[in-house]
């Protein structure tokens, strides 16, 4: 078994730490923040992630992966030293890389035995070679070795767990083979597809990926937009579409866009290497614009049904940008609240997870109420957000008597519009011909 160290306790870090721990590796996780880390110690997880908390507490009693500020403790005796730092969105959209160059600083200066670095934050493509040229002054005059691999992570929050240990593949690039074969044997046990490649295709894999990802979403947004213009309904058109082995059937949910911590930075980002290396990439542009595009739909049908939606009462229900996290990063419903209450909207709403995180950036005037009934009591209007589990099976009995008024946006197209048409409601979804 190995020994590895992680540096970050981010999703992508702690996630990656605890897996390989789980897996029966050595690991040792570093963290600036010492808080993060004094948690850690007592079994307070930093993030919300489903299953994580359990793989770490296992890993822990095990003595098989603890946590540290300190990098001297952290890189002792590490074979395979991982970056999972955050890579933010900078003032024009670039990546923001400080994080990631203090930690190859940091290692440079600590580490005195030869090792593997490998990198699983997304960073621009090159990044990998710059760090080589840092490590290589350092080292230089000395007899440690190094190798560095690209190996982009492709987790999901509220599965990374499972997005871990079944992952659809493992991409590992480096200008040296036999660095990214040893740490194809990390992952030997997870019988997944491994590709190999230098290390500037790997790091142009996960942008790809992320990019093509948004891409299909802002793909599927558009044709809803037309599909509500045309009388089509974009749910049947998606299974048609998806049923195409060519097309699949994944990421075509029409929606509110897309939202999170990795999306909209990493096509803000791959458009700025773009540009940055003398191309316009008019796609990547068009994907971004449609998505900013898509909240504010949301807010022109309001419009459309109202009129003036001054002083209209709004319930919301999930601020997340997806279910099963407390992110609310980027999250579309977060915009669109802001939008609502500057035309004058009444706001009230509810989320399973993210309240605490949400107070922090609504507007004041926004009530946060407990459960989705106190939301929509005395409301014109009640907008699903974020598709929760817990909202797939709410009375509507019970809603409709609470209402003031009888609209429902469906902006996740998770309910039946039938039967929210059979009991009194003026259901609207996103694409739905008929029910625009
Ligand atoms: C994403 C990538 O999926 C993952 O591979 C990468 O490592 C990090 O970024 P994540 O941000 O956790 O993961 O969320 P994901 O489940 O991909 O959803 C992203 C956004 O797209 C959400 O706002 C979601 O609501 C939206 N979405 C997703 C849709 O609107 N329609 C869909 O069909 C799928």
């Amino acid at each position: 078994m190995s020994k590895i160290t992680v540096i970050g306790t981010g999703y992508v870090g702690l996630v990656t730490g605890a897996c390989f721990a789980d897996l029966g590796n050595t690991v040792m996780c570093l963290d600036i923040d010492q808080k993060r880390i004094d948690g850690l110690h007592k079994g307070i997880m930093p993030i919300y992630e489903p299953g994580l908390e359990e793989i770490v507490e296992r890993a822990y009693r095990a003595k098989r992966i603890d946590f540290t500020t300190d990098y001297a403790a952290a890189l002792q005796s590490a074979e395979y030293v991982f970056i999972a730092v955050g890579t933010p969105s900078g003032e024009n959209g670039e990546a923001d890389m400080q994080y990631v160059e203090k930690a190859v600083k940091k290692i440079a200066e600590t580490i005195d035995h030869s090792f593997i670095l490998v990198d699983k934050s997304t960073v621009p493509v090159g990044t990998g070679d710059w760090a080589a040229k840092i490590l290589q002054e350092r080292f230089a005059e000395t007899e440690i070795k190094f190798s560095i691999v690209s190996n982009p992570e492709f987790l999901k929050e509220g599965t990374a767990i499972n997005d871990f240990m079944r992952p659809d593949r493992i991409v590992l690039g480096s200008n040296n083979r036999a660095a990214s074969e040893k740490i194809a044997e990390l992952y030997e046990s997870l019988r997944c597809p491994i590709l190999i490649t230098d290390i500037r295709t790997a790091e142009m894999i996960k942008y790809a990926s992320n990019a093509f990802l948004a891409a299909k979403i802002s793909f599927i947004n558009e044709i809803a937009n037309i599909c509500e213009r045309v009388g089509a309904n974009v749910v049947d058109v998606a299974k048609g579409m998806g049923l195409d082995s060519r097309i699949g059937p994944k990421f075509l949910n029409a929606g509110i866009g897309w939202g999170g911590s990795c999306f909209p930075k990493d096509v803000k980002a791959l458009v700025h290497i773009a540009q940055e290396f003398g191309t316009q990439p008019q796609l990547l542009q068009a994907v971004i614009e449609i998505n900013k595009y898509q909240r504010k739909h949301v807010v022109q049908k309001f419009e459309e049904i109202f009129g003036d939606i001054k002083g209209k009462r709004i319930g919301i229900l999930g601020l997340a940008f997806k279910p099963d996290t407390d992110d609310i990063r980027e999250s579309p419903a977060v915009d669109i609240i802001k939008y609502l209450t500057q035309k004058g909207a009444i706001i009230s709403a509810y989320d399973p997870a993210a309240m605490e995180l949400s107070k922090l950036v609504l507007p004041k005037e926004v009530s946060l109420y407990e459960n989705p009934y106190q939301v929509v009591e005395g409301t014109d209007a009640l907008l699903l957000a974020t598709e929760w589990n817990e909202f797939k099976q709410l009375d509507f009995e019970k809603i409709h008597q609470l209402m003031h008024g009888n609209v429902i946006l469906d902006g996740r197209n998770l309910w039946d519009p039938q039967s929210l048409t059979d009991l009194g409601f003026r259901y609207y979804g996103i694409g739905l011909g008929q029910y625009k």
